[in-house]
């Protein structure tokens, strides 16, 4: 053999791949995310390389349906746009312990009339096993194989022809035609290349497991991004019980849809009405509580809005934020001191979405700001009253999307007022609806329409 090994370097952020070291990535920008691995040797590349697709006139393609497999669940149908696409590679992102071999272990087994090859690197057939009892259901058509070099996989899975395939985790395997060891930027792209293949050879969909850790940097997802067809992304607290499925890329779906779970002791559970989920259950009324009705992907979600304003303790007021964009709300803040006369300068400000969502529908606006001033009034705002709306750098109130579906959900909820900006109210057919409408126009609109 004449090949001689090579170093290559990578960013590990966001896969930029360079012959020379670098202290900050050309690319992205990002520093100290370099990475030194060996390259691939020619002649095994070239090994690789056999058969191929011939060059056909677009009018000879037939126009088939998306054909699609629908799994045990509607949450993750959701996600994937309406079941998973035949053929399609999906990424499950997520940081470790999060739940993410619960998930697809669990679907596995619900999935009847399928065959399912459960590949694993990550734990031993007992490990599995002790798994599937706790989720406490059988299925014999879904077959465990611990392994992590990809030639075996691949040959596994011409023995089995599986009708659906998990990688868990995209991190364990190893291709033998890359000598670099499992996990690197090079094995990951690499073997997620040739999962990706088999898995649009032979037209079977196949789950790809990764993980992430806090800062989202360990190599994979990010550079996985651009391989696979879909991007799932598993979070939440891992306090609460809940977990979000969030869609981050999808080439067959929108890319804006979530799905609600709920871990227990035997598995994880579907939450289909998250509304009543993430709604707190208040006896008395606390200040500083206001709810908006989201929009995530097609679903109307209805979330608590909680806000904490208080005289700040040091010279410099503290701004803190879960689950919303801190400069939105320091430009919210903004917007109640110049445009309504709030004096909130000198005031620590905590603004948390209740249940570990995190959302960017610049309808909370609304719920944000009446949240802010209940809290500030020490008023609270009645725990039947829901909030739709953007708010503008003027202190105007904006018209958001799809109007009617936020109220629906929040008529159907029993709430009875919903404030929304007067342009949505115009022309609105109210009388669907049990509940009150409330058009508002400015921020001290809203301000004397709660408090007086
Ligand atoms: P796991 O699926 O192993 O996470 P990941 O693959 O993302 O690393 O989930 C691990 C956590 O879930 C662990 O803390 C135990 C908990 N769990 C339950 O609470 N109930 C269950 O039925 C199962 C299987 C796990
Ligand atoms: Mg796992």
């Amino acid at each position: 053999m004449t090949s001689k090994e090579k170093s290559v370097f990578f960013c590990k952020s966001c896969g930029n791949e360079s012959p020379k070291w670098f202290g900050k990535c050309p690319a992205c920008g990002e520093w100290n995310t370099c990475v030194e691995e060996k390259r691939q040797k020619a002649e095994d590349r070239r090994q690789k390389t056999e058969g191929g697709m011939v060059p056909v006139p677009i009018r000879e393609i037939t126009n088939a349906e998306e054909q699609r497999i629908l799994l045990p669940y509607g949450e993750l149908n959701r996600v994937l746009g309406g079941g998973l696409v035949l053929g399609s590679l999906v990424l499950v992102g997520g940081e470790p312990g999060i739940g993410k071999s619960t998930l697809l272990l669990q679907t596995a087994l619900r999935l009847t009339g399928k065959k399912v090859l459960y590949i694993s690197g990550e734990e031993s057939q007992t490990q599995i096993k002790m798994r599937a009892d706790r989720i406490g259901i059988h299925n014999e058509q879904c077959l465990i194989l611990t392994e992590t070099d990809t030639r075996e996989i691949l040959r596994h899975f011409k023995e089995v022809q599986p009708d659906l395939v998990v990688i868990d985790s995209i991190q364990t395997l190893s291709s033998p035609f890359v000598d670099s060891s499992a996990g690197t930027i090079t094995q990951i792209r690499e073997t997620a290349a040739e999962m990706n293949k088999i898995a649009k050879t032979y037209q079977v969909p196949v789950f790809l497991i990764g993980h992430i850790t806090k800062d989202g940097s360990i190599a994979g997802p990010k550079i996985l991004e651009h391989i696979v067809d879909t991007v799932l992304q598993f979070e939440g607290d891992r306090h609460y019980g809940f977990r979000i499925l969030r869609t981050i890329k999808n080439r067959f779906g929108s890319s804006s849809e979530l799905g609600i779970f709920e871990m227990n002791a035997d598995g994880l559970r579907e939450v289909n009405n998250p509304s009543e989920f993430l709604l707190s259950q208040r006896d008395e009324a606390v200040s500083g509580i206001a709810v908006a009705a989201t929009l995530e992907g097609q679903r109307p979600m209805l979330i608590e809005t909680q806000a904490l304003v208080s005289t700040a303790a040091y010279g410099t007021p503290q701004r803190s934020t879960t689950g919303f964009d801190t400069r939105r709300m320091n430009m919210l803040l903004a917007v109640l001191e110049k445009r309504a006369g709030f004096r909130l300068n000198m005031k620590d400000v905590f603004l948390n979405i209740a249940g570990g969502i995190r959302s960017d529908d610049p309808a909370i606006d609304l719920a944000v700001v009446a949240a802010v001033l209940s809290s500030n009034a020490d008023i609270p705002i009645d725990s039947r009253y829901a909030f739709a709306a953007e708010v503008g750098l003027s202190g105007e109130i904006r018209a958001v999307t799809r109007i009617d579906t936020r109220i629906a959900e929040a008529d159907k909820l029993g709430f009875e007022k919903f404030f929304l900006s007067k342009y949505n109210a115009k022309g609105l057919d109210t009388h669907r609806f049990h509940l009150e409408v409330v058009p508002i126009a400015s921020v001290v609109d809203l301000a004397t329409e709660l408090f007086g």
